[in-house]
């Protein structure tokens, strides 16, 4: 269990959470590695170690720091990155760029110049543009870079708009229609400085249901079907991407068997039916690896109490540390964690302390009623798009992150001093 109660008081991963807040300061990321971990064991038993060439790479969007890449690699992990800045992380930190993959939907030409120079693993492109630029670079430099094509399956899948990417309607991917698609392959096909390996889809995100992965795969299998007949030519990679669904309040998380293991079927069964060798299939987990395996403690502060309205209960942090409710409307959970074992009896509205009045992190939500200043919150699985969406709003710091293991505690980020935040302001020559 990486949540239990002990004494009335919460602990994750083994340490008492209550004081984690007292040691390093509030607001806290906290990241389970004892959970991440668990997560990969589950993608190496069923998914690495039962199907032959297959890889798995943590998109690293969802939480990114030097440590979280490290386990990755250490973990035999590849890494998906979407901007500069994460290929540089990765690249701090020591990972191998061969292992990398590099998404995005508007690469900059000094990101592409960048992943090239490191020796980046693949490029999955995006739009008609890129290769252009991919292209032109790799002229320059003499190099050749490995590519695969994101298409836009059009699928709907059902979760919230802003994460549904796989639809005809996206920004994200290149339109399956033939008379845009097949030049495109064609040219890759012939070009000296790129390898085409094959196509990529992401359906989107926080997914509980197998069905439109299918659908992707079915859409993108024709394709792999009509690349063989029209240039002779046998993809030899597919990217299924990520988006598996994680437990924030009552939702079932599903194992990666249920949606890996029907895709892997189809694959081979539609390659046995054309007679073209298996490709590799990677997947692209981000949401699924971390997000359980955080948790974000607060300090409680003034409390509001409208008789007949709401009580609102003020913590720390707020959009700053998690944007997602204001940006998703996305749900939590939490709990005092100095009074975890006391009933919950009182109906709050746990809010933030940004002036946005939208900046709610729980809308009416049990908790005890004898909760005061001073107690400190815990909200759970904030381990994805918390940190990593992170902002300066207000010029309010960004948390630290701990990790935790089994009782220990460690620095995984230290916090942001208000020096930090400053440290680009330059003050206009005209203004002094
Ligand atoms: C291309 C791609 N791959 C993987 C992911 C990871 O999705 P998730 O964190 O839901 O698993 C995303 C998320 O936006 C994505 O755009």
């Amino acid at each position: 269990m990486i949540r239990e109660i002990k004494d009335g008081v919460l602990y994750f991963d083994g340490c008492n959470t209550v004081e984690l807040a007292h040691k390093y300061g509030t607001p806290l990321y906290v990241i389970s590695q004892t959970d991440i971990t668990e997560k990969f064991t589950e993608l190496k038993r069923d998914f690495l170690s039962k199907y032959e060439n297959t890889r798995v790479a943590y998109a690293c969007k969802a939480f990114c720091t030097k440590g979280m890449i490290k386990l990755c690699q250490r973990e035999g992990m590849c890494i998906d990155v979407v901007s500069g800045g994460e290929l540089y992380t990765a690249m701090e930190a020591g990972f191998p760029a061969e292992q990398i993959e590099f998404n995005g939907n508007n690469k900059l030409p000094s990101e592409i110049e960048m992943a090239v120079d490191y020796g980046i693993g693949r490029i999955i492109v995006d739009g008609l543009q890129e290769l252009d630029i991919i292209e032109s670079i790799c002229r320059e430099k003499g190099k050749t870079v490995k590519i695969l094509y994101r298409i836009t399956p059009g699928v709907k899948a059902d979760t919230h708009d802003y994460i549904i990417t796989g639809k005809k309607d996206s920004k994200f991917g290149i339109p399956l229609d033939e008379h845009i698609l097949y030049p495109q392959v064609e040219r890759a096909i012939k070009s000296p400085y790129v390898e085409f390996l094959g196509f990529h889809f992401h359906v989107g995100s926080q997914l509980f249901d197998n069905s439109p992965y299918l659908q992707a795969v079915d859409a993108v299998m024709e394709h792999v079907k009509a690349v063989k007949e029209k240039f002779g030519y046998g993809v030899r990679e597919i990217n299924l991407g990520g988006g598996f669904g994680v437990k924030y309040t009552d939702e079932e998380r599903k194992p990666y068997s249920y949606f890996t293991d029907p895709m892997m079927k189809k694959i081979k069964a539609f390659c046995e039916d054309i007679d073209i060798p298996m490709p590799a299939v990677v997947i692209e987990p981000g949401r699924s690896i971390v997000a359980e395996a955080g948790l974000t403690l607060y300090e409680i502060g003034s409390i509001k109490d409208i008789p007949g309205v709401r009580k609102y209960v003020s913590v720390d942090g707020g959009m700053g540390d998690n944007i997602r409710p204001a940006l998703y409307q996305s749900q939590y959970e939490g709990i005092v964690a100095n009074k975890a074992s006391l009933d919950r009896d009182d109906r709050v509205t746990v809010c933030g302390k940004c002036c946005e009045s939208g900046d709610i992190l729980i809308k009416d939500h049990m908790i005890t009623s004898k909760a005061e200043a001073g107690d400190i919150f815990a909200i759970f699985s904030t381990g994805a798009y918390g940190y990593s969406m992170a902002l300066n709003y207000n010029r309010n710091p960004i948390p630290a992150v701990v990790m935790v293991k089994e009782g220990k505690s460690e620095i995984m980020v230290r916090r942001q001093t208000y020096a930090d935040m400053i440290a680009g302001d330059i003050i206009p020559k005209t203004l002094i």
